[in-house]
């Protein structure tokens, strides 16, 4: 059986590379719902629906064990609900007819073990997971005494997808200004897609802030998770097989694919 990566659009691909790289024995189905993406200004029921959707294609269709939501939007808005309503029916169905569940796990949680380690936190995100309050919520369950800042940063999704990089560093720094007297020690980047630039983002913020991204620390979660889990690891097919299914091809995904996974990276078109 194999593990699924699933995001919006083609920001995941950073989280299943480093994935990969870090556990590359195991075979990878990563799926991008490029067709709909961005989902960071969509409403929760639209980000449900579309996440269901995916998970339920990855489990269905692609015999995934596991799948992981590389999407913040999807994590904060959806994640729970599925786990309590979706997931749960699929593996009561599951049981009835003999078999094993089938995990969802999400990226949120993760980063926000993280960033209650520290004082002073900023939080950048897309629209729908800055107001959703996950991340702040999530910190200050682990610890009240965390101060958490957020701002979204609704324009730099398009700007990765576009494969664009000069004209984002305006954005960045009209993102960041908001954080800059705050005197953070920390700032997450809470959206899949913004590991892209995570080297300018650094630049403006200075040396002084630490930068949280979720493809340095999700491979060492899955790998915590997989020794708690053995009956879950045990499942998984070990080729070393990557497959990459999208639900519309932008010549973006296919450059980013041919250039992190094997050139001969197949990339397919699905319908969820
Ligand atoms: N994948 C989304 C996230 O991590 C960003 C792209 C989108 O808005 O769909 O929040």
């Amino acid at each position: 059986m194999k593990i699924g990566i699933f995001d919006s659009g083609l920001g995941g691909l950073i989280i299943a590379k480093a994935i990969r790289n870090a556990m590359s024995e195991y075979d990878y189905v990563y799926l991008g719902d490029t067709k709909r993406v961005p989902y960071g200004n969509r409403s929760h029921e639209a980000v449900y629906e579309f996440t269901r959707e995916a998970v339920d294609y990855l489990f269905r269709k692609e015999n995934c064990a596991i799948v992981i939501i590389a999407c913040n939007t999807s994590s904060a808005r959806a994640l729970r609900r599925i786990q309590q309503e979706y997931l749960v029916q699929y593996n009561h169905a599951r049981k009835i007819m003999g078999e094993s569940e089938r995990k969802i796990l999400g990226v949120l949680i993760p980063a926000a073990e993280e960033a209650a380690k520290y004082g002073k936190v900023g939080i950048l995100g897309t629209l729908g997971t800055i107001t959703s309050n996950t991340f702040p919520d999530e910190i200050k369950k682990i610890n009240k005494k965390t101060q958490v800042f957020q701002n979204s940063a609704p324009m730099l999704v398009p700007l990765i997808e576009e494969g664009e990089k000069v004209l984002a560093v305006q954005f960045i720094k009209k993102y960041l200004k908001p954080f800059l007297n705050k005197k953070l020690d920390t700032l997450v980047l809470g959206c899949t897609h913004y590991p892209f630039y995570k080297n300018e983002i650094k630049k403006v913020l200075g040396k002084k802030v630490r930068v949280i991204s979720q493809d340095e620390i999700i491979p060492k979660k899955l790998k915590e998770y997989f020794i708690k889990h053995h009956e879950v690891e045990k499942k998984l097919s070990q080729k070393g097989k990557t497959k990459i299914l999208v639900t519309d091809i932008t010549p973006n995904i296919k450059k980013l694919s041919q250039k992190w996974f094997r050139k001969n990276t197949k990339i397919e078109i699905v319908e969820l």
